[in-house]
């Protein structure tokens, strides 16, 4: 390729430069002896203006999603009027006057994507189906822009919180969370299986940093066909210990989101107005917080629902308990305590009640955690009650005869929180390659 002018990244050209730029063709228009493409590249866009034939019947040749270098004159435009709702692009205030236009990868085919409709036209099946073409709309790649700032302010929370970042292993000779909800996988002459969590890892890392933290894969053989289940998904870890409550991790989790959220609403606000999202409501002080005898009592006296022998909130409960939570607190968030059900490790104190809590965000749970069983006997006596052999925890066991703080922690859904800050309605949008009962993600890619 021959290049005369140094090529540049769209955002760092200057006006009155000459300059080469390489990236994807968006649209290509004709309007009279002019003609006017819109590229990009990984820092934003530009209008290239092309008015030398020879270069017009090289861009008519070709489709949008082409692949080219341009070189010109970088020039100042004046800004059209935008209408207040659309978001301005910066970028587009300048312009390249092209003098070459070399094609790298010509483009003819039309995709099975409408990717230059302002809207997303395809039904959510078709998205997914052709998802590694459907990904590049604009009104789809914000989400993961989104989620990519969401993980970098969770990690620097964490970082100045005093953690240290985990990777625990996703092959594992049994179960983390108990249950049945399992993917068995064969391990040369033997039955491995899928992590469900980094659950009893992270507990074990506690007992080396003090303080942990870790981004997951998680795998769930739950046949739930709902909009916010997926059988892998992506898990935001916490653990702490020298925990004197479980309070401290309620308190941690609660600042945590905080953080991400005011530091996105300042960073991200062109994606968000994009995504058309509605911003979550943060309350001013603690997030509002029910045991959950207290939430079926409301659940009761406020909207008729009958809670009796309960030890879990339905999905209509969760989301009746998060409109109260907006009606009466100002909050998208609500903590729920104290559940009559817990997973194996859950600490239940002398009165019988669990020490564990449920975040609920919107309409749905979003992240489960409390306080974890730190005696010996007490956790060996949970796995059996729970109809597993403490054989298959022997190490994990081996860590409460050797010195364990009081700790604690919570297991946060990535995707469900990106779908709730980008205001999607199904899971599958706000993850990359959803997999669900139906569907493996990777099943036409490879
Ligand atoms: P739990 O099983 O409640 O707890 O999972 C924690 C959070 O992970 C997300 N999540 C899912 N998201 C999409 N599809 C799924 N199938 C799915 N399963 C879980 C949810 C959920 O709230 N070890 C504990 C956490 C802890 O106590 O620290 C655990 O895994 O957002």
């Amino acid at each position: 390729m021959s290049s005369k002018s140094e090529t540049l990244s769209i955002s760092k050209l200057k006006a009155k430069s000459t300059a080469g730029i390489a990236g994807r063709v968006l649209s290509i228009r004709t309007l009279g002896k002019i003609c006017f493409l819109t590229l990009e590249d990984f820092t934003g866009q530009i209008q290239v203006v092309l008015s030398q034939p020879e270069l017009i019947e090289t861009a008519q040749s070709m489709a949008p999603q082409s692949i080219v270098q341009v070189e010109g004159e970088v020039l100042q435009i004046p800004q059209p009027q935008q209408p207040k709702q659309q978001p301005q692009q910066p970028e587009l205030q300048l312009e390249l006057q092209a003098h070459s236009l070399e094609l790298i990868q010509k483009v003819t085919a039309t995709p099975p994507i409408q990717l230059e409709s302002p809207t997303v036209k395809e039904k959510l099946e078709t998205l997914l189906e052709h998802r590694a073409i459907s990904l590049r709309h604009k009104k789809i790649k914000p989400i993961f822009q989104i989620q990519a700032a969401i993980v970098q302010y969770y990690r620097e929370f964490m970082l100045e919180f005093g953690c240290t970042e985990i990777f625990t292993p996703l092959m594992l000779a049994s179960s983390s969370e108990g249950g049945s909800e399992i993917f068995e996988i064969d391990y040369f002459d033997k039955k491995a299986t899928l992590a469900q969590s980094a659950q009893l890892y992270k507990q074990v890392m506690v007992g080396v940093f003090d303080r942990v933290f870790g981004l997951s894969k998680c795998f769930r053989a739950e046949n739930s066909n709902t909009r916010r289940h997926t059988t892998e998904a992506t898990q935001f870890e916490f653990e702490i210990g020298y925990i004197k409550d479980f309070s401290e991790v309620m308190q941690a989790q609660q600042e945590c989101l905080r953080y991400i959220l005011e530091k996105l609403y300042r960073t991200h606000k062109s994606q968000l107005e994009i995504l058309g999202a509605r911003q979550l409501m943060l309350p001013k002080g603690d997030f509002p917080c029910l045991t959950f005898d207290q939430a079926c009592q409301l659940l009761e006296k406020q909207f008729q629902i009958q809670t009796q022998g309960w030890d879990d909130l339905s999905t209509e409960a969760e989301r009746l308990l998060c409109e109260y939570a907006r009606q009466q607190h100002g909050s998208d968030f609500i903590f729920i305590t104290n559940f009559k059900k817990a997973t194996f490790y859950a600490y239940k104190d002398q009165q019988g009640t669990y020490h564990n809590v449920d975040l609920l965000c919107k309409e749905m749970e979003i992240s489960s955690g409390g306080r974890r069983i730190d005696s010996h006997s007490q956790l060996e006596a949970a796995i059996r009650e729970a109809g597993m052999d403490p054989k298959d925890f022997q190490e994990y066991l081996s860590i409460f005869q050797f010195g364990m703080p009081p700790h604690g922690g919570f297991g946060m859904g990535l995707e469900r929180l990106t779908m709730l800050i980008c205001d999607v309605a199904n899971i599958r949008e706000a993850t990359l390659f959803p997999s669900d009962p139906t569907t493996v993600a990777s099943q036409k890619i490879g």
